[in-house]
Order: structure tokens, then sequence, then C-alpha cells
């Protein structure tokens, strides 16, 4: 059932793009973005609040990634927490807030606790789920579905992908509804979202070179992730994936954190994987790559494609095509996948079946 592929990973890994256009297209009109299953009017969208995105693990950095999509997009505040924290912390529940629970599985124990505690206290809730019929699908108020498909390896990637292109929709919508994008600035997001699965799938051309960069780290120590904002959230998911199924300790840190504490731990050839997609944050990045690289740091930098500029100061540059600012992560996020799957596969390890770890979490 691999498909010929060597693992279930790798497959889905490729499945991406067909993820991605399958979540898009059938929501996704000429001059809007239609989600029926959202079951909320036009006054109801205007009305929200405040929304709080709760999840666990991947799910958890679509939610980091959503909260800056759509706050600066479509100006509604937005908290993220991970679910076992959310159902435990007294959130403090509003009128005309929007719970939105995000879950490949729809089985997380976490993620359903919270979604029943929000519903106990009147507040309308939303699904995004992958797993059609499981129980947060079937227990939220509404669901989107992400159209991924049966998703086998414990790492995610099509599913996870398809969540980020479900949020980009959400975002648009809220956005456009509440008028807070012209009809060229639609125009521009609705034909760079068309155009990512095909982006996603220009990527897979670098499988050979990546693999071959993570042979030289196969007996690494530990490694970082750095970037700012969206670069963060990427951060943290492309942490998530390398120890996940390598077991090489890594850690994802907001770039501009590194300074109070972290750097400490930078040796000669450490390597610091750096995000820096977002134009607005992109000098403040090059700085911290600067500081890291002083210290000894072996920095792979992943950058827009034409940023030429930044092999003065990367080692290592792995170029991203063009797209809204919004969208990155879907790119940036397919080499730090393969590089998670290359180190994995080159240490010989259980690549889809990770030790200790489980697909579905339904304990607590
Ligand atoms: O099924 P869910 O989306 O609720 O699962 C959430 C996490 O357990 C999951 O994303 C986990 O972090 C993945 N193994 C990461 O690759």
């Amino acid at each position: 059932e691999k498909g010929g592929y060597e693992h279930f990973m790798l497959k889905e890994i490729y499945e991406e793009p067909k993820a991605v256009r399958d979540t898009i297209s059938p929501r996704l009109k000429d001059d809007d973005v239609v989600i029926e299953e959202l079951g909320m009017t036009d006054e109801e969208i205007r009305s929200i609040r405040k929304i709080d995105i709760v999840a666990c693990g991947s799910a958890s950095h679509v939610g980091m990634t959503a909260k800056y999509v759509i706050e600066s997009m479509a100006r509604i505040p937005v908290e993220v927490d991970v679910a076992s924290e959310f159902r435990y912390r007294e959130p403090i529940y509003e009128d005309n807030m929007l719970v939105i629970i995000i879950s490949q599985s729809g089985e997380t124990a976490d993620s359903l606790a919270a979604l029943r505690d929000a519903k106990n206290h009147g507040v309308r809730t939303l699904g995004i789920v992958n797993v059609v019929g499981s129980s947060i699908a079937r227990e939220a108020d509404n669901v989107m579905y992400t159209w991924a498909g049966p998703e086998i390896s414990v790492a995610t990637t099509k599913a996870y992908s398809a969540q980020l292109a479900a949020m980009y929709l959400l975002s648009m919508k809220f956005a456009k509804v509440r008028g807070m994008l012209t009809d060229e600035e639609f125009a521009q997001l609705r034909s760079d979202l068309i155009q990512l699965p095909d982006q996603i799938e220009s990527l897979f051309g670098m499988k050979e070179k990546i693999q071959k960069f993570a042979n030289r780290y196969l007996a690494a120590g530990h490694m970082f992730f750095i970037g700012r904002g969206i670069d963060y959230a990427i951060a943290m998911e492309g942490s998530l994936k390398l120890k996940e199924i390598s077991y090489i300790h890594s850690e994802a840190y907001a770039a501009g954190e590194l300074k109070h504490g972290t750097i400490s731990l930078i040796e000669d050839g450490t390597l610091v994987v750096a995000v820096a997609t977002q134009e607005k944050l992109y000098p403040k990045t090059i700085s911290n790559i600067v500081e890291v690289k002083t210290r000894g740091a072996f920095v792979m930098a992943l950058t827009n494609l034409g940023h030429t500029d930044i092999e003065k100061n990367a080692d290592y540059v792995i170029y991203i095509p063009k797209t809204s600012q919004y969208f990155t992560n879907s790119l940036a996020i397919i080499p730090l996948q393969l590089f998670g799957y290359y180190v994995s596969v080159g240490r010989g390890l259980d690549v889809d079946k990770p030790r200790n770890l489980a697909k579905s979490v339904t304990v607590e």
C-alpha cells in the first residue's frame, strides 16, 4: 500500500499537493470563498469578537500560523492554546467568540475535552478535522473537513498542509466579509493559493540535495530552528518533525529570544536552521543569523527566491518560490519535512512508527 515508496511518510509528502488542492478547490470561487459547512451568516462572521484556536502538536503549529494570518488579514484577535493547557486554565469565554479545534484524527483526548468544555459554556465551536465522522467532527457545532485522505505515518505531513490551507480559506472568508480585503487583494491571494500545490510539487526536486545535507548531521547532538512571526511557527514544526522521527534533540526559538539564554548553547558547528520568509522581518532575522554565526554555528537558511544576499551570512541556503507572505509556511515546511525524514532514514530508524508515539493520542 506504500505505492512504491519506502515509507508512508514519503508517500504522504508526495500527496501534499493533492491534499492542498482538494481542500482548496471546492471552496474557492472566482470572487469569494464559500464554506457552507461553516454554518455562519455574514452577520455572524462580522460579529465575531475573538477566536480561540485549540489543538495539539503539529495542529497547534497550524494554529500559531493561523493566528498571525487571521490577525493581520481579518483583524480579529486570536489566541492559540495547546489543548492540555486550555482545558485546565479556566479560559475566559465571551459572547460572540469562536473556538476552533484543529485535529487530523478527530480523536485526540485533550482536544475533544477542550471542545466539550467550550460547548458546555455555550460557545460556538468549529472543528477542522481530517477523519470523517470522528468524535470531534461529530461533536463540534460545525465541521470543515481537510481533504487529505487517510494519513498513516505518525509524523503528520499532508494533513498538516491541508490544515494550513483550510485556515487560509477561513481567514480570507472572514477578511472579505469584514471588509478587510480589496477586490485586488482578494484576487492576488486567490491566485497565490491556487498556485500553492504546483509550487509544493516543485520543491520535491530538492530531495537528493536535502538527503545529502541530512546525511552530514546523522550524529548531531542537538540542533536549533529559529524564525520570527510565521517563520517561528514554521521553525516549531520543523523542529518537532525532526525530533519525533530522528530522536535528535532540537529546539525551536523565536529568533529574537536567542540572546535571552539559548545562544549560550551554540558551539562550533552547531546546526541552526534559520527560517526567513517574512519580508518585513528579514533584516531582523539576518541579524540573528550573524549572531549565531559569530558563535560558530553552521547556518542553514530558508528564504524566498531572490534573496541571494543571504549567502553572505548563511552557510547553506534553500530557496522557496514566491507566494503571499501569509502562505510561506506551506512551502518552507516541505524541505524541513524532507530533512527530518532523511535524518531518520540515514539513522536507520522506524520512520513511520517512531518509538513511544501513537498516531492518535486518545489518552489524556
Ligand atoms: O490527530 P491530531 O491532529 O489531533 O494530533 C495532534 C498531534 O498528536 C499530532 O499532530 C502530532 O504532534 C504529530 N505526530 C506530529 O507529527
